[in-house]
């Protein structure tokens, strides 16, 4: 268990596309729970890990209230989307800072859990835009690459940071 540092915008690691997991290890397993301390302590809905500087197509979101209900999302693939949300969107990589970004109102994803057996998660709202933005930063995307109009100073209480 540890806090890992978190790269922040502006580093090349955030613009690279990551590899897919092939087996899950210690090794991963320790990135995973490194993470999900990262996201918590931070008080981040999601981390994917490119923003620890590991190129592997591994996320955690956990949009509860409570941060309680921990998702960890292995090679992680979006496979239905529908609707549409309009919305401020911040990032752990951009501390305090904000964009509007378009997504999905509605996603489901499929992925590998930690046996490496596949499951399907569905989202809506906030969860919908974890999921877009985790998946995005495994490709190398920021929503500062989607986002209409200036990046602006966050509203900390309303904003979330994925
Ligand atoms: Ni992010």
């Amino acid at each position: 268990m540890a806090i890992r540092n978190i790269r922040k915008f502006g580093d090349k690691v955030l613009t690279k596309q990551s590899k897919p997991v092939t087996e899950v290890n210690q090794k991963l397993i320790t990135l995973i729970n490194d993470m999900l301390d990262t996201m918590y302590e931070e008080g981040g809905a999601g981390l994917a890990a490119p923003q620890v500087g590991i190129l592997k197509r591994l996320a955690v979101v956990d949009t509860s209230p409570e941060g309680d209900s921990p998702i960890i999302l292995i090679n992680p693939e979006i496979i239905e989307v529908s609707g549409e949300q309009t919305g401020g969107e911040g990032c752990l990589s951009l501390p305090g800072k904000v964009g509007i970004v378009k997504r999905p109102n509605y996603v489901k994803v499929r992925a590998q859990d930690i046996n490496m057996e596949y499951f399907t998660v569905e989202g809506t709202e906030l969860t919908a835009r974890a999921f877009c933005h985790e998946i995005d930063h495994l490709n190398g995307v920021l929503y500062t690459d989607l986002m209409t109009g200036e990046l602006m100073d966050s509203d900390v209480e309303e904003e979330e940071e994925l």
